[in-house]
């Protein structure tokens, strides 16, 4: 049975250090870091995250705004409230709660988003820096992984590394994060032949699909560090990650919950982008 690496624990630890540094500001009389959400429609999955990022503003003791439009606005509305939001010097971080409805161009909406306060670091400013290596926000869920990792103590240099996904949020930017970390980076996704024979090559896997239990425990190599990004929802409601935790946690060494791993360490990397925005390091 692996160790579980309780994602719920790390990041409560964070937003407690975080915390400490919002009361120092507010005792010297700083300016407290303010972070603005817009949320699109009522998608009920990005409610209960946007919920879930108010909520550790709140206990870090940072501003938060929720700024909240029906499904059917327009594009232009949402890039004027942008516009606003990038020169208003009381908004340290702006963050567009994605996804948004089709009629809306995610890719204007994004880019409308002025680099210094893009806390997802989702603009292509930040991507650019993120891989020449220069300055720049780093997107919330890689780093919260990469944190996760470091959190069980062992090193990830030399390690072979499979990352199963190459989505823009979470893929592409963790395998560049590794490969900082001198890893050996393998990027795999729907058409990679084999699967199963490069995952278990891996010492760290990192599952970002999307699909239920798409990696078995047959797939892990033992000891693995195995890291389940995936948050989808069963018939019955519950929440389940792309890894099969069951079989998995014979094999692995570390693995993450779902929920309990990833998804709370993304919301305290916000928290710290948020501070590193209003100019001071986390
Ligand atoms: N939707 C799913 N993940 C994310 C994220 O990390 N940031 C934003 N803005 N939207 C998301």
């Amino acid at each position: 049975m692996s160790n579980i690496i309780d994602g719920k624990a790390v990041s409560l630890e964070i937003k407690e250090k975080l915390k400490e540094k919002v009361e120092v500001i507010r005792a010297e009389g700083g300016r407290i870091p303010c972070i603005a959400v817009i949320i699109v429609g009522d998608n009920p999955a990005s409610r209960s995250y946007v919920r879930g990022k108010i909520k550790a503003a709140e206990y870090t003791g940072m501003d938060s705004r929720l700024i909240e439009f029906p499904e059917d606005v327009e594009e232009a509305v949402l890039l004027k409230e942008i516009q606003a939001l990038n020169t208003d010097p009381g908004v340290d971080g702006i963050l567009v709660q994605l996804p948004l409805p089709r009629h809306i161009n995610e890719d204007r909406v994004l880019d409308a988003i002025i680099p210094s306060k893009d806390v997802d670091g989702f603009h292509p400013v930040n991507v650019a820096n993120l891989w020449l290596g220069r300055p720049c926000f780093v997107p919330c869920t890689p780093q919260g992984i990469i944190r996760l990792i470091e959190s069980t103590g062992e090193s990830i240099e030399g390690k072979m590394a499979v990352v199963v996904g190459r989505s823009n949020i979470v893929g592409k930017p963790v395998a560049k994060l590794l490969l900082d970390r001198n890893a050996t980076v393998t990027i795999a996704h729907s058409r990679t032949r084999d699967l199963a024979a490069l995952t278990r090559q891996a010492d760290i896997l990192v599952a970002a699909v999307g699909r239920p239990g798409v990696i078995t425990g047959d797939m892990v190599k033992p000891g693995a560090i195995v890291i389940d990004v995936g948050i989808n929802r069963t018939e019955d409601g519950h929440l389940t990650g792309d890894v099969d935790f069951a079989s998995a946690s014979q094999v692995a060494g570390w693995i993450t919950p779902v929920p309990g791993g990833v998804g709370p360490m993304t919301i305290a990397m916000l928290m710290e982008n948020t501070l590193k925005a209003s100019g001071l390091s986390a």
